[in-house]
């Protein structure tokens, strides 16, 4: 069985299911205190059975390797799953084929986890009767971009 740097690098080959989706039926945004990584995923909903399920998901990620590899592997295994069922998915089945994570990458996956909660209440509280927030929500580069200003530079201290 590879290890966890093969697996990973297979997943980045082609990440599945990257970037906005302009139809989404709900959005969730997460950022992490460990790293200042940020996630969003973003949730299409369909009808199936009299029951409501995620019929597609996609996410952005401002984030390390591994949280676009389990958010690549999540937003498949999340297609047919209800409400109910991916909210009680956990980072660790996220994952899919990537995998357990090594101790210094859990949190990627929580990163993952976080947004797809996020974006599940988001869906539980949307009623068409109240009214829509009148927050103009912002584009994750936009808030990625006020968080690193572009253009920043590092300067290498002088060894002495
Ligand atoms: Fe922070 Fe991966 S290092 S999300």
């Amino acid at each position: 069985m590879e290890d966890f740097e093969t697996r990973l690098k297979q997943a980045l080959e082609s990440p599945q299911n990257q970037g906005e989706m302009t139809d989404a039926d709900s959005v969730g945004t997460v950022g992490s205190p460990d790293c200042g990584d940020m996630l969003r995923m973003w949730l299409k909903f369909t009808e199936k059975d009299g029951q409501k399920v995620i019929d597609r998901a996609s996410f952005q990620s401002f984030g390390c390797q591994t949280a676009i590899a389990v958010a690549s592997m999540a937003t498949e295994i999340l297609k047919g799953k209800t409400m109910e069922q991916a909210r009680a998915m956990k980072a660790s089945e996220l994952s899919g084929e990537l995998g357990a994570l090594p101790p210094m990458k859990i949190h990627c996956g929580q990163l993952v986890e976080g947004a797809l909660k996020e974006a599940l209440d988001g869906a539980t509280s949307a009623q068409p009767t109240r009214t829509p927030t009148t927050s103009t929500p912002e584009t994750l580069s936009s808030q990625m971009q006020q968080s690193r200003p572009a253009g920043v530079t590092i300067r290498l201290l002088d060894p002495s």
